[in-house]
Formats: C-alpha cells, structure tokens, sequence
C-alpha cells in the first residue's frame, strides 16, 4: 500500500486525507496544531463538513490515517498549508516555505510532491523547486517529480466535489505531471487535465478572478443604477434574458479565503498589465463604504439608530466569517456609532455577541441584510418588524422577495433599488 504525506490539515487537507485513506493509501496527515492532531487521532474533525466525520473516524479506526506533528518517509507528499496575502496583498508564502523544508529529510528517489495551495504562477517551478534542489541531492524531473495541483472544492460539499469535479494537474515536466496525476486517479471521477505547474498556477486564480471581476460588474452595475434611478436588479434580471449574458448577483462586498484573495496573486506578478483585475479589486473593496453610506442616508433623521445586522458570513449558508465584508461593515457602523446587534443563525462565537432573532430586532432602526442565509428568505418580516422601532429592512443581499411586500407596512429597500421602486 502506498503512502502518502498530507502537510497541513485544514478545510483541503483533513478532506484530502480522508478521501486518499478511503482509496487504498495510508495517509500520514501532518499539522503544526496539536490540537487537531488531538482530535484526528482519537477519529474527530475539527470543523463541520458533511460525512467527513464518518470517513474520518472509519480510516483512523483502520489505522489508515494517523495524525503527526512531523512528515515521515512517504511515496508522495501533498502540500495544502495556507497561503494568506501580507499587508501590500502580495501571496505570503511562509508557511508554504516551511512545510516544503519540513519535508526535505524525509524525500527519496522517486518521491512525488504536490503542492494544493494555491500560489502566484511560477511559484512551483521557482522558489519551490528551488529549494528542493538545494537543499536535497535530487533533481526535479529526473528523480523526484513535483507538480501544482490547485484544490476548487465548495465548503459545504467537499467530499462529493472532492471525487467528483475535473483536476488540473500541472508539473514542472511532462513525466511530474503523469506521476502526479497518477495520484489523483485512485479516486478523481472527473477529468484530469495534465499541463505545465505555471499554467496550473494561472488557471486555478483565473478561476477566482472571473468570479470576483463579474461580481464587480454587478456591483457597478447596482451603484450606477441607483444613481441614475433605475432598477438595478431589474436590468439583471432582464440583460440576463439574452442567451449569453450572464450577470452576477450584486451584494455588499466579495470576501472568503479565495475570491478577495487570489486575484492579488496575478496583480503582484504583473501589475502594469493587470488593469480589470486591479479594478475589480477596488469596486468589490469599495462595497462596504458604499453599504455604510447607504445606511447613513437612510437613518439621517433618525436618533441614535439601532440596526440589527442580519448574517455575517461572507457568503449565505456558509459558517466562515473570513474577509465577510459584513465584519467590515460592522466595524465601518461602529466607528460612526450606530448602535449593532448581530444574528446570524450559522455563526456561533462568544466573542461576536451573537443573539436571538428576537434580541436583535427589538427596539432596532433597520434590520440589515449582509448574508444571503436561506432562513432569511422566508421569514415573516410584517410580524418581525413589530418590535423594531422604525420597519426599515436594507437587503445587501436581494434575497427577500419585493413582490412579497408593500411599502405601507414595511419600507424595504434592495442594494439594486435603493432609493426608488420597480414601476412594475
Ligand atoms: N478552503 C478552501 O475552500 C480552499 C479552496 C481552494 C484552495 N484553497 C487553498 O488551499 C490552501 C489551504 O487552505 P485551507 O482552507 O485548507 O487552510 P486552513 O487554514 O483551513 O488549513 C491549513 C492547515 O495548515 C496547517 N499548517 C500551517 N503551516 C504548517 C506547516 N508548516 N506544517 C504543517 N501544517 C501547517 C495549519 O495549522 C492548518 O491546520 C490555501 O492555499 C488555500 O488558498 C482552499
């Protein structure tokens, strides 16, 4: 049976393990967190994600994962450590750095390296195989192979997508490619697509970046329409008719550890030539501001307006408040002393003062919508308003129903019509 290193055991990495565990390798998952390593041992997770649990404690049950806080001697070794931005937003590569040294003693002939993290293009065939190099007596392509094999998983429904979605597979030659996609097909059901590690590289951020540069153009869209009285959301819905068009959602901002992420990687390679990327940035950068004038505007004749933040994930139905534009706009309703209640039915945290539904409506100016949770949705506003002071609802998110509602009972305003009405 082969076996395989997992450095890192976060959201990729425990799943990675889990999965490689359940199709015939013995998986050695490596974390610098003793606390997780604590958990995975005794055959827990550390972090909610559907059926990992189970596979999890069924494979550390068998013996075929083990959780270390060192790498040991393996048949391959994957890389899935964080790769956060530093202050000036370029890639900060020090964990990654460090798990690749972690390895060096333990690397032997024929060894395959994987790097999952996601990283500026060239990363792999630069400063990793650089390091490798040096630092050991092998040669990258000759007698050790090492590839770049971006991760495109949704939290949420990562074991099925894990199996199920197609692969890039890039390697600093055409013989660490094969190798590494050898890997992935003991369990991949999708394709795999075998290329170079720089194109691998680009592609995985290109991914995020279209995502986040479409959004941008939803958020234009919405803000210049607001300025121009005209039905944002309206425009979606109707552009959107055409066969190839395809217009995203507007909202209060993009965040989560990839989309407001990942483009910076491409800016800090090329940043003359890195025009819409740069400026996509700064349009989704800037929603927040534009949320916090908005609410402003609405509350200006109000006294010492309470606004009861409703969600603050950085997307709906997910649990993970990293870079949640919502955490900005709370901070920015701080600083202009607004006074804040939060309810958020996926978050948990003492530290956030998080209350009841109840709680944080009572007394309030404005519910605010900042994350599209399907309980929202559905939620019987004309009674929830009772207890508010002012029946303001602001849906950063335009996930109620306008249609739903008139405006003698509540006074709802969507980020795509702010300060006017559909005329339908
Ligand atoms: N989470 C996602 O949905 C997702 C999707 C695609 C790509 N990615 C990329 O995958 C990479 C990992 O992301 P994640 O969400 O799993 O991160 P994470 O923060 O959930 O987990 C990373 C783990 O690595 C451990 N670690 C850090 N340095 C280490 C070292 N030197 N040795 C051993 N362990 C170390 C940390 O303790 C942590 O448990 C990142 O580059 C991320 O951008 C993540």
């Amino acid at each position: 049976m082969k076996k395989i290193c997992v450095i890192g055991l976060g959201y990729i990495g425990l799943p990675t393990t889990a999965i490689l565990a359940l199709h015939e390798y013995k998986v050695i998952g490596v974390d610098i967190n003793e606390k997780i390593l604590e958990k995975l041992n005794k055959g827990e997770i550390h972090f909610t994600e559907p059926f990992l649990g189970n596979i999890v404690k069924t494979m550390v049950d068998k013996e075929k994962i083990m959780g270390k806080t060192q790498p040991e001697k393996a048949d391959v070794f994957i890389i899935a450590v964080p790769t956060p931005c530093k202050e000036d937003k370029s890639c900060d590569l020090t964990y990654l750095i460090s798990a690749v040294k972690s390895i060096l003693p333990y690397i032997e002939k024929d060894n395959i390296i994987i790097i999952e993290s996601t990283i500026p293009p060239g990363t792999t065939d630069g400063i990793i195989k650089s390091i490798i190099e040096e630092k050991t007596k092998f040669k990258v392509g000759h007698n050790i192979y090492l590839a770049h094999c971006p991760e495109r998983v949704l939290p949420g429904n990562i074991i099925k997508e894990i199996v199920e979605n197609n692969r890039i597979v890039g390697g600093c030659t055409r013989e660490c490619s094969q190798k590494a996609a050898n890997v992935y097909r003991a369990f991949v059901k999708g394709e795999i697509f075998v290329t170079d590690a720089k194109t691998a590289e680009m592609s995985k951020l290109m991914e995020n970046t279209f995502r986040d540069v479409n959004i941008a153009l939803a958020n234009e869209l919405v803000t210049i329409s607001n300025h121009l009285q005209i039905n944002g959301l309206d425009v979606i819905s109707i552009a959107n008719k055409h066969p190839r068009v395809n217009i995203h959602n507007p909202g209060p901002g993009v965040g989560g550890h990839c989309l407001a992420i990942d483009p910076y990687f491409i800016i800090e390679k090329a940043p003359q030539l890195s025009n819409i990327i740069s400026t996509a940035r700064k349009v989704n950068s800037s929603m927040p501001h534009y949320i916090l004038s908005n609410v402003k505007e609405l509350m200006k004749d109000i006294h010492n307006p309470k606004i009861a933040v409703f969600g603050i994930t950085y997307k709906g139905n997910v649990t993970d408040i990293r870079e949640s534009p919502a955490i900005e706009i709370i901070k920015l309703l701080e600083n202009e002393n607004f006074k804040i209640s939060i309810y958020d039915p996926h978050v948990q945290g003492e530290n956030l003062n998080i209350v009841s539904i109840d709680e944080a409506v009572e007394g309030a100016d404005m519910i605010l919508i900042l994350a599209a949770h399907d309980e929202f949705k559905n939620l019987n506003y004309i009674n929830l308003i009772k207890t508010m002071k002012n029946p303001i609802i602001f849906d950063t998110t335009n996930i109620i129903n306008l249609k739903n509602y008139d405006n003698t009972h509540i006074n709802i305003k969507n980020l795509g019509n702010l300060f006017h009405n559909s005329y339908t």
